[in-house]
């Protein structure tokens, strides 16, 4: 455990390293408890840094066993080592070599950060400061080096040795049980995207082929056995690559491409340079073990990882204040790739769900931090939905303001200029300003301003000079450490809608050619010429700008956009504002007229009539109704979570009841004949017939349980079977038990299966759930040690179940307490990840506040905490400036 006390790094102390590394010679001896590291480092003083300057090497955790310079044995008077670090007093002012010798204990890193084991396998996680587990280094991504790397271990306990870039060589330690093989990384990197791998470990490969016609050899390793599990990510990794030759122009540049799944990992995937390194969980597929959702997030993470090759290796981070010109850039361009393969609005909707379930959540929130944060005491802790979700769109929006064409212009310029280096957002930026000639500045604002914007729109039809007028009003609340707030420059991608559906050509020489305006001032209004008759505004169409609005459009004229716009993510979000004022009312027990109810039900049954069936996974997405969490979200203070339960379940039912015989309809007839297939059209058929028999067995008890227990016994695939187990889950009693433990006895076995059974279960919302997730962890499949075991079941309780967890006897988060407190001894990343769940308390009402703020005082104060976790519990508890 850290005892160091946690020291705020600033952005604005940034200043160059004072020595350089331009190679680094790395000697791994596996071994399970003793690993033994040489590492040869070709330093030189940078004329960037101070003259006259000390070398310190930052180091974690690592048992230093010798060290020398230029060859000669270092006495101890000349340097000074702790397991945190070590310091050369007087180093030479030319070149010099030093030669560290390191001993690491892979098997009890539980961290899982640096070197450590998995299943038996040796592998390495190494961002954003886990190479300093390893050996001492300059340990900062704006240190780059050329790696060779030569790994050696037991051959029967590790065949398998890999490394970054291409191999070199390999052989026999002649008369022992030992091999080697050495691998070599021609392009400087990072420490942070340093990795090797030794295991037993089946393969999968194939070739491809650049764009340039250079023979790339891909292959993915598995746990053997699993190896047709891994076709898939196979297959969306060429697709990912072929895709970043056509839309980037972005060809890979190493002789090998490897992917290697490992069962303990705390993010979801790394992208190493030549070797990535993943949660199997986002690797391993078959329709009888993986859902569509999963395919899904495979198909996008294989992508991602791949993708920051450009957008984060070959050009990479300066500091780690600069974490979203790697992250926001490179979600930005997995969406893009997901939507040219899938559904763009589909997948589109999917983005703005996930950015409003989590980046609007904690940018209202104790945790709130700007795109790119000024200040931090971990950098763990910002791997954030903010940096990660907000800076892609920022991305897009920048898109939307200069154009395609000049924003693929300015890619190319920036990946030509900053190719081989560590940059700034302002480096990047830079390169669209220089191929548009437009000034920045103002748009910068969106890396540096925490919080979500608020919008409101007004409309004005004047019928006798035949315009329509919109006045726009925008206002960001404070946030932690920013107390007022300068207007955003805000994109506004918007059209107008005539009440019976058809096209109006209105004008206004303040909407470009794309269809945006651009909102840059505190207020500013447009105005429609030859506008004939009063029409509807359709306002941020494709979500142009992550931003809330405030719209003065009645029921109706949403229900019209429903009906009638073009843009069908504003479609979607018609129904959604519509759903939403009606169920924040019923929450905060406000009274609604049932016919507002039902007018509701009317649109969405002809909706769902007519349209459906043309688009079925969108027609999926219209019938959800906003979680429980979107609706305290959107009520955000003295919330009740049973009251919202309530109102969300009761309209459920209405809305089930209004549409009963088309949902029988879809459920009956949406059925699969043939093979499994996991592509957008097929999915988005099981998706609407899922979400049918969900809504049925709101609408009726009895049917819907009928419905489902059929269906989780024939299906022939694990979407449908998880579906009906879920919507099981809503229905208690014996079928719901039996279900679960069918289930159970069909997969004990297979533990990213297990994990969806634990996720279920603690996701119901009922009293008796907390004793369940108690009852689960002694489950022998469940784990503390595996974060993918703790998150599915203890983070889903957390993060999922908003009336047991939120419980206003306060259980849920003196539970949660205690699971954070265990977690951080054994894995400080996973525990404070864990405790952000605790990040929207201030917005529940009295009692359970009451409870939260005490059960987060007790994690506060416990001695000892990681730096993690401290600092998650300090900045919740924090009172924020003006509010
Ligand atoms: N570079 C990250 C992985 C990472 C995150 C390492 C935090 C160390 C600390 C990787 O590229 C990444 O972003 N992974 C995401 C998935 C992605 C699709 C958003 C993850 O792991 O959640
Ligand atoms: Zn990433």
């Amino acid at each position: 455990m850290r005892t160091d006390i946690a020291q705020t790094v600033r952005l604005e102390d940034y200043r160059p390293s004072d020595f350089l590394i331009d190679r680094v010679d790395l000697d791994v001896r596996l071994h399970p408890t003793a690993t033994r590291i040489t590492a040869t480092l070709s330093l030189r003083p940078n004329p960037k840094g101070r003259a006259d300057a000390p070398l310190t090497l930052d180091g974690d955790e690592v048992s230093l066993k010798a060290v020398a310079l230029d060859g000669r044995a270092l006495p101890e008077s000349e340097f000074e080592a702790s397991p945190q670090s070590l310091t050369i007093t007087q180093p030479p002012r030319g070149p010099f070599t030093l030669t560290i010798e390191t001993e690491i204990d892979p098997t009890s890193n539980t961290k899982l950060m640096g070197l450590y084991r998995s299943s038996g396998n040796y592998c390495t996680q190494c961002e954003a400061e886990g190479f300093r587990r390893i050996t001492y280094f300059l340990d900062r991504p704006d240190v780059m080096a050329v790696y060779t790397t030569r790994i050696e271990a037991e051959r029967d306990e590790a065949p398998v040795l890999l490394g970054n870039g291409n191999r070199v060589e390999a052989g026999s330690l002649e008369g022992t049980s030992r091999h080697y093989a050495v691998w070599h990384d021609p392009h400087p990197k990072p420490s942070y995207l340093f990795a090797l791998v030794g295991g037993r470990l089946g393969r999968v490969a194939k070739s491809f082929t650049t764009m340039s016609g250079r023979e790339v050899e891909l292959a993915i390793y598995v746990e053997p056995g699993k190896e047709n599990r891994a076709d898939y990510a196979l297959d969306a990794l060429e697709r990912s690559m072929r895709w970043d030759e056509r839309a980037f122009g972005r060809e890979y540049d190493l002789d090998v491409f490897n992917i290697v799944a490992v069962s303990d990992f705390n993010m979801g995937a790394m992208e190493n340079k030549g070797l990535n390194i993943f949660n199997d969980k986002y690797v391993l597929a078959s329709p009888e073990t993986a859902t569509d959702a999963d395919y899904a997030n495979i198909e996008a993470i294989i992508a991602h990882e791949y993708f920051h090759n450009w957008s984060g290796n070959r050009v990479t981070c300066r500091d780690w204040f600069q974490l979203c010109l790697k992250e926001g850039l490179t979600v930005f361009r997995d969406q893009e790739f997901s939507s040219d393969e899938r559904s763009r609005p589909v997948h589109r909707i999917a983005e703005v769900k996930t950015l409003r379930a989590r980046q609007f959540l904690e940018d209202s929130s104790p945790l709130a931090h700007p795109v790119r944060p000024i200040q931090y005491r971990e950098i763990n802790n910002f791997y954030t939905a903010t940096v990660y979700e907000k800076g892609a769109e920022i991305v897009r929006m920048l898109k939307a303001l200069i154009g395609p064409a000049d924003f693929r212009r300015g890619m190319d310029l920036y990946y030509e200029r900053c190719d081989g280096t560590a940059a700034t957002v302002e480096d990047f930026l830079a390169a669209f300003a220089d191929v548009t000639g437009r000034d920045l500045s103002h748009f910068a604002r969106w890396y540096a301003q925490a919080g979500t914007p608020r919008v409101t729109v007004k409309g004005t039809f004047d019928a006798a000079a035949r315009t329509y007028r919109l006045d726009f009003t925008q206002e960001t609340p404070p946030t932690p450490g920013q107390p007022t707030k300068e207007p955003m420059a805000i994109p506004v991608a918007l059209g107008l809608v005539a009440r019976d559906g058809s096209a109006i050509e209105a004008v206004s020489d303040r909407v470009n050619a794309e269809g945006v305006f651009v909102l840059d001032k505190a207020s500013d209004s447009l105005t429609f010429t030859g506008v004939s008759a009063h029409p509807v505004p359709s306002l941020f169409r494709e979500f142009s700008a992550p931003v809330k609005t405030i719209l003065d459009l009645s029921n109706e004229e949403l229900l019209v956009l429903l009906r009638h716009d073009s843009d069908a993510f504003n479609r979607w979000q018609a129904a959604q504002t519509v759903a939403m004022r009606l169920l924040a009312a019923r929450s905060t027990g406000k009274a609604i007229a049932d016919s507002d109810v039902a007018d509701l039900a009317t649109a969405l049954r002809a909706f769902m009539e007519t349209d459906a069936l043309g688009d079925p996974a969108f027609a999926a997405l219209v019938l959800t109704l906003p979680s429980e969490a979107d609706i305290a979200q959107d009520i955000g203070r003295d919330v009740e979570p049973d009251m919202i339960h309530r109102a969300r379940k009761e309209m459920r039912r209405r809305i089930g009841q209004a549409c009963i015989e088309t949902l029988r309809h879809f459920r009956d007839s949406l059925s699969a004949t043939g093979a499994y297939s996991p592509d957008a059209a097929s999915a988005g058929r099981r998706a609407l017939r899922n979400a049918s028999l969900d809504l049925l067995a709101a609408a009726d008890a009895a049917l819907g349980e009928t419905l489902a227990r059929e269906q989780f016994e024939t299906a022939g695939n694990m979407t449908d079977r998880l579906a009906a187990l879920s919507t099981l889950m809503t229905l208690p009693g014996d079928a719901r038990e039996a279900a679960l433990a069918r289930f159970e006895e069909s997969y004990r076995d297979e533990p990213l299966v297990l994990d969806k059974w634990f996720t279920l279960q603690a996701m119901i919302p009922e009293d008796g759930t907390l004793e369940r997730v108690k009852r689960l962890m002694e489950h022998p499949g469940f784990s503390m040690n595996n974060p993918n075991r703790v998150r599915s079941l203890i983070g889903s309780f957390a993060m999922l179940n908003q009336v047991q967890f939120n419980r206003q006897d306060g259980s849920g988060y003196d539970f949660l307490a205690d699971i954070v407190l265990r977690v951080d001894e054994l894995n400080p990343q996973l525990a404070a990840r864990l405790l952000t769940s605790f990040s929207s308390w201030r917005m529940m009402e009295t009692k359970r506040r009451t409870h939260a703020k005490s059960a987060l005082s007790r994690i506060a104060g416990k001695p000892n905490l990681s730096r993690d976790v401290s600092d998650i519990a300090a900045r919740s508890l924090a009172e924020q400036q003006g509010q």
